[in-house]
């Protein structure tokens, strides 16, 4: 479960990102957030992947407080948390298993185990066989869904996808929803940013809409 209590987010320039927002995702749901642009999105995300601290409030996940999570137990915490970016950050020169095999060999898994849990995790976003390819050589469609891959391949509890549509055509977009829609459905927890209404009504979730909105 994810929560959210009065969390405020202000930035270094000052610029008020979040404002007394809560929220609360249950275990096992998919949610959507939206909003228009500047409203806070992407910065809800990033509170909870640890990319970003509140100001204000309190942030619950899975019953960890988040502000007093001990340094030595974040590594940890991240690894339980799959985040796909809309530009997925791929490295150019490296294969489409070098890509995905980052986060497992950092945690430092046999390979024999790297190898199986790559080809699950291709095989979950139709791209088996493709392990050989650079990403020049990939769709953007592809190539989001090797971010995909990356981010589930060491089975997170919770997937966080700002904007994983972007820039892909209906169809695409189409398909890239059913590929979370399914991670769902095996069991994880997916919060996902989008401002593709029509795309996000078509999954019949619950849509969460954040509003710009200035203090008094
Ligand atoms: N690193 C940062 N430093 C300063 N201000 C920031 C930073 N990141 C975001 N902001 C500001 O915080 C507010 C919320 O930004 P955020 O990126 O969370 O919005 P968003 O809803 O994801 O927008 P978009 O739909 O354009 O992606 C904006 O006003 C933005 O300018
Ligand atoms: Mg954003």
């Amino acid at each position: 479960m994810i929560e959210f209590k009065d969390v405020s987010k202000r930035y270094p320039t000052g610029q008020i990102a979040l404002y007394n927002v809560n929220l609360t995702v249950q275990q096992g749901e998919m949610a959507f957030i939206t909003g228009h642009s500047g409203a806070g999105k992407s910065t809800l995300l990033k509170l909870i992947a640890l990319l970003e601290r509140p100001n204000q409030g309190k942030i619950t996940v899975d019953h960890r407080d988040l502000q007093s999570l001990k340094r030595g137990k974040i590594p940890d915490y991240r690894r339980g948390i799959g985040v796909i970016f809309q530009d997925h950050h791929l490295l150019s020169d490296r294969t489409v298993f070098d890509n995905i095999a980052l986060p497992l060999m950092i945690s430092g898994m046999h390979p024999a185990d790297i190898k199986r849990r790559i080809q699950a995790a291709l095989d979950k976003v139709n791209l088996l066989g493709r392990e050989k390819e650079y990403p020049l050589m990939l769709s953007a469609g592809e190539k989001q869904r090797v971010g995909i891959a990356r981010a589930v391949v060491n089975k997170p509890k919770i997937i966080l996808a700002d904007e994983p549509t972007g820039n892909l055509d209906p169809a695409l977009a189409y398909d890239i929803m059913h590929t979370f829609k399914q991670f769902n459905e095996l069991g994880s927890t997916i919060l996902i940013a989008s401002h593709d209404q029509m795309l996000i009504e078509s999954m019949k979730k619950r849509i969460i809409v954040l509003q710009k909105v200035k203090p008094t």
